[in-house]
């Protein structure tokens, strides 16, 4: 294992590239199992949970090529093969493969999913949509087995509004026999993407992008090329670096759009955001004011990006109160900024920020956005090196964090986490 080192107190400055969204690849690429010819993806990032799934589709009989930013997928040889355990319980969303195997086979057999353990996260959205397309939904030992002699549509009302259940549904209902209509859909960007290729696999569906979707089945899906939308979440990790540093930092290749919550947050708090076409710059100030921040689903302030927020929401004058409404609980991140010196508690669904100084410890990564939040607060620091164990949640969600920091000014590199090793302490 190895442990991110910062030296924090250097304003970013500079231009960063946003890759693609790990959200859609971790969705596309086991879309493409669907298809029964050749799938490309353009714009894949380097992230470890993309490399997993590479392996997972290797293993059912997929033919991939991976070069640079570009990967292949040919599944046509590939089947449905029980998956109990391994490689699917590494990443929370194997749970994709339910809804695409199942729309290509008519049959699944998986564990459950693993991924970031911030919370308990429930399927039982999924399992609905299933079932409601006529699939039987079973419990082997601890594996889930789904299988269907034949999908048909079904309108199918979402209890909770979930990405994952809308993708998995959507996923399944492309193959299923008539129409499908998903009413309280989740309305990201990654289910346009999500979409996007599925339609240019000669799949028809309507209203990505809003709260109603419709599906109408097709028998077969073809292979297609299909660019992957830019990071959001990624890109909103860079622009709080920038404002917490009091930097000046272009963020390129994403959608603006996406980022209007961000923008808006950040803008209230007195850091100054220049939007132009495909990139944002941002324009770091002396001080900032405390705000509130309500984290919902799109177009809401992102769950995502509420933990690297906490951190920026330290460097402000006064009492902030940011306020989860996705998840109840994910202040992982709240302890090990209160080690680092921050004034901050939770209550309920909230954590109470009072602004403070931050300084060098050594803290620990508990998941993917907490670790985010402890890369920005070490950004910060001016008293010495900040050590972050648990780098490996880190790389789950960020493609080339350190060359991108070090491009920026900042002076971060990696070292060998002995200490992890000796007591092999990975979550
Ligand atoms: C996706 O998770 C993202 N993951 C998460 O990003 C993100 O935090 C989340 O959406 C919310 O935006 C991927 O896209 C792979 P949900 P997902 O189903 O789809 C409850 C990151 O850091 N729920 O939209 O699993 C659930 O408990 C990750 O990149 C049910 O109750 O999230 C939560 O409170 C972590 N039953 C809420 O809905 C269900 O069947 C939203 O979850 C499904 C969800």
């Amino acid at each position: 294992m190895e442990k991110l080192m910062i030296r924090g107190g250097r304003p970013l400055r500079g231009t960063v590239q946003i890759s693609g969204a790990k959200n859609s690849a971790v969705a596309l690429v086991p879309a493409a199992i669907l298809a029964e010819s050749e799938v490309t993806l353009d714009n894949l990032p380097h992230l470890s949970d993309v490399a997993v799934y590479r392996e997972i589709l290797e293993d059912l009989g997929a033919e991939i090529e991976w070069h640079g930013d570009v990967m292949k997928i040919d599944p046509s040889a590939a089947v449905s093969r029980p998956m109990p355990n391994g490689k699917v319980k590494l990443l929370r969303a194997s749970y994709y493969l339910m809804g695409a195997l199942l729309g290509r086979f008519g049959e699944v057999t998986i564990g459950l999913p693993g991924g970031c353990n911030f919370e308990p996260r429930p399927i039982d959205q999924h399992i609905k949509g299933f079932e409601a397309l006529g699939a039987t939904v079973t419990n082997e030992h601890g594996s889930i087995r789904i299988h269907a002699k034949e999908l048909r549509g079904a309108k199918i009302y979402l209890d909770v509004v979930s990405v994952g259940a809308t993708i998995n549904i959507m996923l399944a209902a492309s193959r299923a026999k008539g129409l499908t209509i998903i009413e309280n859909a989740a309305k990201e960007p990654e289910i346009i993407d999500v979409a996007t290729l599925l339609s240019a696999m000669g799949a028809k569906i309507k209203g990505a992008g809003t709260e109603t979707i419709r599906i109408e089945g097709v028998e077969r899906l073809h292979g297609c090329r299909h660019s992957i939308i830019p990071d959001r979440i990624q890109a909103g990790t860079y622009m709080i670096a920038a404002a917490a540093t009091h930097g000046d930092v272009v963020i390129d290749n994403v959608i603006p759009k996406h980022m209007e919550a961000m923008t808006a947050k950040l803008e209230e708090m007195g850091v100054e955001v220049i939007e132009l076409d495909e990139s944002i710059r941002i324009i770091g100030r002396p001080d900032y004011s405390a705000i509130d921040v309500k984290a919902l689903v799109y177009p809401g302030f992102a769950t995502d990006l509420q933990s690297p927020m906490t951190s920026l929401l330290t460097q402000a004058k006064g009492v902030s109160i940011l306020t989860d409404y996705v998840y109840s609980n994910r202040f992982k991140h709240v302890p090990e900024l209160a080690r680092m010196g921050a004034n901050i508690r939770t209550e309920g669904r909230s954590a109470i920020i009072e602004g403070s100084t931050l300084h060098a410890a050594k803290v620990r990564a508990a998941d993917l956005r907490a670790g985010a939040a402890l890369v920005v607060a070490a950004l910060t620091v001016t008293d010495g090196i900040t050590e972050i164990s648990g780098v490996e949640y880190i790389d789950r969600g960020y493609d080339n964090l350190v060359d991108n920091l070090r491009m920026l000014g900042a002076d971060v590199w990696r070292e060998v986490d002995t200490e992890e090793e000796e007591w092999g302490a990975v979550e």
